[in-house]
């Protein structure tokens, strides 16, 4: 018995793990392609391409997609030096540490330095997300009940008492909101052309799941990373950029598929050019 539960929650993780992969990959593509065509539209192919949070999970597999394609010439920006060198690992040894850009983007504004060998960048893709870590404290409170638990013949060990914490200075509103506003900024300084935001779902929704991390049971604390999201991405829409926004929805029949807002403005390549 014990034995055909452990198979079906391994089948079960392994159909979740594919499913989230395939849902990734499609994101990847969508973004390379919304790329590609905003750059068809405006006449002004966007062939030098920033990618940001390019050590995350969607941003590795952006990048990757933009390395593969001989179309673009691609830089990518990471928060620190461990995360250039987990990049790297991946990718290793395609990817020159001068195509590598160190830049913490919830400190970066009001920073020239990261506009420095982006000359010439037409495009940006913002992968950044304020990324939750496990509190320790509550893991050492749920492996406290383990015994009680057992005694009670309760589930040893429980995961719904776990909660998530963000890093000091990395919170959703300096990552997904002051963060993206600093990126677009770059965008503006560099004379990119079109912005491309990785965005999510439950923008609109305070209750959602995700937007309840980091906040303590009364509400307060730091949270609404979806919100935060959503009120950068109306900042892109009234920055004057060409910009595209990649939203994975839910819809009634639970698939996932992609949402894309897109706003390209008819301009000469020489109009793009003084951007
Ligand atoms: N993963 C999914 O299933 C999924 C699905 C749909 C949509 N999305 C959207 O895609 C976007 C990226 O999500 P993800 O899952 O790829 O996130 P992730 O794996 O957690 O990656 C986030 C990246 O952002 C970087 N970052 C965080 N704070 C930063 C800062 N202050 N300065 C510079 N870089 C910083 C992280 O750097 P470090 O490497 O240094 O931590 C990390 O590489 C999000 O908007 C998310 O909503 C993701």
């Amino acid at each position: 018995m014990t034995t055909l539960t452990t198979m079906t929650m391994t089948t079960t993780t392994m159909i979740k793990r594919t499913i989230l992969a395939v849902c990734l990959l499609t994101l990847a593509t969508s973004t390379v392609a919304a790329l590609s065509s905003a750059g068809a539209a405006s006449g002004v192919p966007l062939s030098k391409v920033l990618v940001t949070g390019a050590a995350g999970r969607t941003g590795q597999l952006v990048f990757g997609a933009l390395l593969r394609d001989a179309r673009f010439e691609t830089k990518a920006l990471v928060r620190s030096a461990a995360s250039g060198k987990k990049l790297r690992k991946s990718f290793d040894p395609s990817v020159g540490l001068d195509q590598i850009v160190v830049c913490d983007v919830a400190s970066m504004a009001g920073d020239d330095t990261p506009a420095k060998g982006l000359e010439g960048y037409q495009a940006m893709v913002i992968c950044t997300s304020a990324v939750p870590a496990l509190s320790k404290w509550s893991l050492f409170k749920a492996v406290l009940k383990v015994p009680v638990n057992v005694i009670r013949r309760k589930k040893a060990f429980d995961f719904r008492s776990l909660s998530f914490v963000w890093k000091k200075g990395q919170y959703p509103e300096m990552v997904d909101y002051q963060g993206t506003i600093a990126q677009i900024e770059l965008a503006k300084k560099v004379g990119m052309q079109h912005v491309v935001v990785v965005g999510s779902m439950g923008g609109t929704d305070p209750t959602n799941f995700l937007n309840t991390i980091g906040k303590k049971k009364d509400g307060t604390g730091n949270g609404d990373i979806l919100l935060w999201k959503r009120k950068a991405e109306r900042y892109l829409v009234e920055s004057g950029l060409d910009y595209t926004i990649v939203s994975p929805t839910k819809p009634t029949n639970q698939t996932i598929f992609l949402e894309m807002e897109t706003r390209t403005l008819a301009h000469s390549p020489c109009l793009a050019h003084a951007r």
